[in-house]
């Protein structure tokens, strides 16, 4: 099915395998022939673009996962997550600010979307790099609730025994975090510019530091009161390091390390937002097993790790051998398993379809390992701890 090819790889003829989009708006449908004039489009208006393209060849003999209805999920969500954010930044600006009737409008809009992610199950939850700052924030709102939504099925089929889960499964119902995750940076709005600012003075770091509690005070008091808690301690880390209060991750409230771990999954992603650009892989390897770690709530982290799939499926790996490797399916219990096939040898040059063999998951297989995606070096999830990812019942087993 797909290949994920960069812009100057275009070329006319080509079929798209996925829609094209900037942000909530469709600049190409699925299966659209590539022209020379798209092509020059794409080229003109986003050069740091990759699309996925139909290999033919690759299509006929390689069994691919299909993963466009998470990527209309994801899209669908994220659209109407902007409009919301978007209207509400517009009453926050040029209104009185949030109250108990504006706000009613926006909590119905929270209800929509939990409705539609629930009759909609997702497999993983999509993210593309968001280029300003409401569009993080529906990634950040699309992703808790993707999580949340994880967590009820995951703890309904597995039968999860940990603690925080626990207390996920009390208060969910989706809709008090889905609130929380859609107002958690409200704080933010009116102090908006300070994002574009190169060096911070005393008096706007501390702005930015308290506006945790500035959008607590800003929801009205007929939203839960959990919610208000939750838009409080957003960026409160579990380790008692976090703004503005550095309270321990025993006193804060689990809506709030939900949205604390989608922001800081998100906000990686949105280069030109927070001038850091990390890939979802790096990303996903330090949230779980780098230093920052102990930030987050290891039961939280562990089903964001169920939940994105660092790898885009049609990404290219190189890998130990210097062949390159396509991503075609994603092992839904371990992000750093992907299946791959070996689609271009040492030069370079793609495999005939008599050279081709079958596709296979990266930790079935010794002799392969990773090294490098996109140009970077990818090495040190050869040493990711595979272990880690296993149901809890084979866990046991594992460390007994
Ligand atoms: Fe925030």
């Amino acid at each position: 099915m797909p290949v994920l090819l960069k812009i100057e790889e275009l070329e006319p003829g080509m079929v798209l395998a996925e829609k094209v989009v900037n942000g909530v708006s469709v600049l190409m449908q699925r299966d659209k022939v590539l022209e020379e004039k798209d092509i020059s489009l794409l080229t003109k208006r986003f050069p740091d673009l990759e699309v996925r393209i139909i290999d033919p060849l690759l299509d006929e003999r390689i069994s691919f996962q299909n993963d466009s209805l998470d990527q209309d999920i994801s899209f669908t969500v994220r659209v109407k997550a902007l409009s919301t954010i978007n209207k509400m930044d517009t009453t926050i600006r040029t209104k009185t600010g949030l109250d108990e009737k504006n706000c009613a409008a926006f909590i119905k809009s929270v209800s929509e979307m939990v409705a539609w992610i629930q009759t909609n199950h997702i497999k993983t939850a999509i993210l593309p790099i968001s280029k300003t700052y409401e569009e993080h924030r529906a990634n950040v709102f699309f992703l808790a609730v993707a999580i949340g939504a994880f967590s009820r099925n995951h703890i309904r089929n597995e039968r999860y025994r940990l603690s925080v889960a626990k207390k996920i499964w009390n208060v969910m119902d989706l809709k008090p975090l889905a609130t929380a995750a859609l107002l958690q940076d409200v704080g933010m709005v009116p102090i908006k510019h300070l994002l574009a600012k190169q060096d911070l003075n005393e008096d706007e770091a501390e702005m930015i530091k308290m506006h945790p509690i500035r959008g607590a005070e800003m929801i009205p008091d007929t939203i839960h009161s959990l919610v208000r808690q939750a838009v409080k301690m957003h960026h409160e880390n579990v380790n008692g390091t976090g703004y503005p209060a550095g309270i321990p991750g025993d006193k804060v409230n689990v809506l709030a390390k939900v949205v604390r771990v989608a922001d800081a999954y998100c906000s990686t992603i949105a280069p030109e937002v927070f001038k850091k650009i990390k890939s979802p892989f790096e990303t996903l390897y330090e949230m779980l097993f780098g230093q920052y770690k102990v930030f987050y709530d290891p039961a939280i982290l562990r089903i964001l790790a169920r939940v994105v799939q660092p790898f885009q499926i049609g990404a290219r790996i190189k890998i130990n051998t210097m062949e390159t490797a396509v991503i075609t399916k994603h092992d839904l219990e371990n992000p750093f398993n992907p299946q791959m096939v070996i689609a271009y040898n040492k030069e370079g040059r793609k495999l005939t379809g008599d050279e081709l063999q079958p596709a296979f998951f990266i930790n079935d297989r010794e002799d392969i390992l990773f090294k490098t995606c996109d140009g970077q070096d990818i090495t040190y999830l050869n040493d990711v701890p595979h272990h880690e990812f296993k149901s809890e019942e084979e866990a046991a087993v594992i460390t007994k």
